[in-house]
């Protein structure tokens, strides 16, 4: 199975490339997470005539470092002027929907990814077969990765409990260290797990009225979960598909698997 797995996300990485990398773009968004490093070989196997002219946008710290490892350009969203966009950002997520809504956070690298994602023209979505599922939470059982001040973290779980969530906890630091998980952003994540979303609009969000605790829409949730205050981000990218980016959608125009 470990190997099938590698396999799907190399032949998605590779196909997403072939099919949304244009010789001619020169501003690419590159995300985090174990399946980008497929992305990022892809890239690279084009070689200096496609990439030389090309600019690397990273998600944080992982995704910078794999960009400089492969010797491609690296430069940073914060250089990017307000009238400008990437040409294309490649990422990763935890689970994509019928819609292609996406869980994303389960490396901790939510919040420069949205940023990332929000930033370009296209965004491409890469991801293994275990990946797709119909409804988000029911693939990805470990919650919503929610980024929030640490400060805020009692409030915020309270918070959480309070919408339906199923015991939200805080994140642990890696095996070995002690306290919370912290962010490239020196924030800490909630995991917050809800029964499976609803799609906006489908039959079954519009039947199940009233509605059982903690039973909302992808765009329901989002809405309630960016309000609470001492939340920085939150792991659902949702909305309006890429094209509308200017509108500041952050859903992928298209998922490869
Ligand atoms: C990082 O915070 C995430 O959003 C990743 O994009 C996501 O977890 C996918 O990671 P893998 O490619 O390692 O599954």
């Amino acid at each position: 199975q470990a190997q099938l797995v590698e396999t799907s996300k190399r032949l998605a990485a590779f196909q997403a490339v072939k099919d949304y990398l244009k010789p001619e773009y020169t501003r690419i968004g590159i995300g985090s997470g174990s399946t980008v490093v497929y992305v990022v070989e892809a890239i690279a196997a084009l070689g200096p005539a496609v990439t030389s002219t090309m600019a690397f946008y990273p998600t944080g710290a992982q995704s910078e470092e794999l960009i400089e490892a492969a010797g491609l350009r690296l430069q940073y969203i914060s250089k990017l002027p307000a009238d400008q966009q990437l040409d294309v950002a490649f990422d990763g997520a935890d689970e994509v929907d019928d819609d292609l809504n996406l869980i994303k956070g389960g490396g901790a690298c939510l919040w420069q990814e949205k940023i990332v994602a929000a930033s370009a023209r296209q965004f491409v979505c890469v991801a293994d077969f275990r990946k797709l599922s119909s409804r988000l939470g029911t693939a990805w059982k470990k919650g919503i990765p929610i980024e929030v001040l640490p400060m805020a973290a009692p409030r915020v779980l309270g918070e959480l409990r309070r919408l339906g969530s199923l015991d939200p906890c805080i994140r642990p630091g890696l095996p070995g260290k002690a306290g919370a998980c912290v962010t490239d952003n020196g924030m800490w994540i909630i995991d917050a797990p809800f029964p499976p979303l609803l799609l906006s609009g489908d039959a079954e969000a519009a039947a199940a009225d009233p509605r059982p605790v903690g039973t909302w829409t992808v765009d329901e949730l989002a809405d309630r979960l960016i309000k609470i205050p001492g939340v920085a981000e939150i792991g659902l990218f949702y909305g309006k598909n890429g094209l509308q980016v200017a509108s500041g959608a952050q859903k992928p125009v298209a998922a490869y698997f």
